[in-house]
């Protein structure tokens, strides 16, 4: 099966993603894969539904953000696998907000996985593979003109905004968001540039634990060779109220690859 559009300009292809040439200029296609892959490309999978599923979850956190004032580079979902987003220009950081010791973290300072961390720790990390990602303070940005001072205050200020906000929502529906990473853009309109969240917010990208039990609830399921990847992923579409009620797995993904063919 194979839902991928071929007609449109391909402009990039990532490792979840594929962007494409919008109907508009300043728009683009973000189609979301089921392709997973962990630690630098190292590890590669797919998780069946998966691109359908970070679609809808990033397509809702991204919506309940622009409630909240967060501007994003999201516009509206086109359908089961794609969105319309305003192209920006990437700022080439991941930045990645902790709440709660784990991955990266734990294993570098030497932190027990599951310490809650004094106050919530915003790192940087320079967006570049080939280098596998290296972490880089606020020093290298500036002098290497990735972004200005000016710039980095603004993506911290968005980026503690963004993890209040989500930490609540979470919570509400049992999972604790431990950390999770995102992106940013600039956004030009004349002479004025704004600042505005990119990318996608996804278990993809998130670590989120079950409130009661501690299970992880994201990619730390197809990373660790946890199991029940796919099931994690629904459960979370399920708690945010944007899967059907108590489907069974097949089930679900039998109705979404439905209205996925009818989609197009
Ligand atoms: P880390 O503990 O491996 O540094 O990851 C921190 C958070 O960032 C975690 O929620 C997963 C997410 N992340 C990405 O989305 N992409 C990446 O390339 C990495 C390394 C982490
Ligand atoms: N490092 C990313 C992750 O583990 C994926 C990758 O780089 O292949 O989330």
């Amino acid at each position: 099966m194979n839902f991928r559009p071929t007609k449109r300009h391909r402009i990039y292809e990532g490792k979840a993603k594929v962007l494409f040439e919008g109907p508009e200029p300043g728009t683009l296609v973000q189609y979301f894969k089921d392709d997973a892959t962990a630690f630098n490309n190292k590890k590669k999978g797919t998780i069946v539904g998966k691109g359908v599923l970070n679609n809808r979850i990033s397509e809702y956190l991204m919506m309940k953000l622009t409630e909240i004032g967060v501007p994003t580079h999201f516009m509206r979902r086109l359908n089961m696998r794609e969105q319309l987003i305003r192209k920006v220009e990437i700022i080439p950081l991941e930045v990645v907000i902790r709440n709660i010791a784990a991955g990266s973290l734990a294993k570098r300072l030497g932190i027990e996985e599951g310490t809650q961390l004094p106050r919530s720790i915003v790192e940087f990390y320079y967006k570049k593979d080939e280098l596998n990602d290296p972490m880089v303070t606020d020093e290298h940005i500036t002098a290497f003109g990735w972004a200005s001072p000016y710039e980095i205050e603004e993506i911290m200020q968005l980026s503690l905004r963004i993890n209040d906000y989500l930490s609540g929502l979470f919570l509400g529906i049992g999972l604790r968001l431990v950390d999770f990473k995102l992106e940013f853009g600039r956004l030009w309109n004349h002479e004025e540039m704004r600042i505005v969240l990119a990318d996608e917010i996804s278990p993809d990208n998130c670590r989120l634990w079950d409130v009661q039990t501690n299970e992880k609830m994201d990619k730390d399921r197809f990373r660790q060779d946890l199991g029940k990847v796919e099931e994690a992923y629904q459960e979370v579409a399920r708690r945010l109220g944007i899967l059907a009620e108590n489907p069974t797995s097949t089930d679900t993904q039998v109705q979404y690859f439905q209205s996925e063919k009818t989609d197009k």
